[in-house]
């Protein structure tokens, strides 16, 4: 018996990295799995593998949000999970951001979260109710530098984790939030140098599992908890060592 079993689970940005990791991690669990991005052919690849369901999917998109919903319906039954992990990054000084590239990383990764919630909370409803877990990031804990755009994405998916648990919680509906450090995925490729850790309490990268597992605990077990933060940092936002 997998601690999910028969549960309908739509994961965002499942065609690589952490959300297809995710995607094992649950599935494992007896999960019913159905990945979403916008790379179709490695998306395609995961769900092959993996014996799951890929829909083509722009979060920033509402009419898609209710396709893919329908769709899933249509194939597996009302959804009982959501994890709200598509997301983007760009490094340039604040000074130097264009407004486009502002608005294409505010709308992915909390545009896209607003969305997911708005839409799937029908769908949470028929089964009685669901966990929602958001993926934000250290940088919705802490500021980083040449980042303001990505930071302020991750603040926001915290606020919103916690107004929309306030407004789902009649729902039986769950809503929380993931802040993971440095892991390794395509996203860190060429920043995860040892340099970037060796000032962090645990000095070195995290793994995809090791953030799986922290999901696979606030959907299957973390009960009495929503619309909090779940740090999984190895430690880097716990404070400064000084030298005295
Ligand atoms: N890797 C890290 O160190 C780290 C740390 C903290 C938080 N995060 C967050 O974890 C999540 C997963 O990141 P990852 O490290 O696996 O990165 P990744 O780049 O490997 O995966 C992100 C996925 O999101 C998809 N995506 C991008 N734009 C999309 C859109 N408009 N619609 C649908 N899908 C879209 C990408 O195609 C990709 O498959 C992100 O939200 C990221 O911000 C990552």
């Amino acid at each position: 018996m997998g601690k999910l079993d028969g549960k309908v689970a739509l994961i965002t940005g499942g065609a690589r990295g952490m959300g297809a990791v995710h995607a094992r991690t649950l599935q494992a669990e007896g999960a019913i799995v159905v990945i979403t991005d916008v790379l179709d052919d490695e998306g395609a690849a995961v769900a092959k593998e993996l014996g799951i369901t890929y829909l083509h999917h722009d979060v920033t998109d509402e009419k898609q949000w209710n396709s893919v919903i329908t769709e899933t319906e249509k194939l597996h039954g009302p959804i009982a999970i959501l994890i709200n992990n598509a997301g983007v990054v760009g490094f340039t000084p604040v000074a130097d951001t264009d407004l486009d590239e502002w608005n294409r990383v505010l709308a992915i990764n909390l545009t896209g979260p607003f969305l997911g919630i708005k839409t799937i909370t029908p769908s949470m409803r028929k089964v009685g109710g669901g966990v929602i877990v958001n993926i934000s990031s250290t940088a919705g804990m802490i500021g980083y530098s040449n980042l303001s755009a990505y930071v302020s994405s991750k603040w926001g998916l915290r606020g919103l984790t916690k107004a929309a648990a306030l407004d789902l919680a009649a729902d039986n509906i769950r809503v929380v939030s993931v802040h993971p450090g440095g892991v390794r995925t395509p996203m860190t490729a060429g920043i995860d140098t040892p340099e970037n850790y060796k000032r962090q309490p645990i000095k070195r990268i995290g793994e995809p599992e090791e953030i799986a597992k922290l999901v696979l605990y606030l959907v299957a077990d973390a009960t009495y908890s929503t619309g909090t933060e779940f740090i999984a940092d190895g430690g880097a936002t716990v404070g400064q060592v000084l030298n005295v």
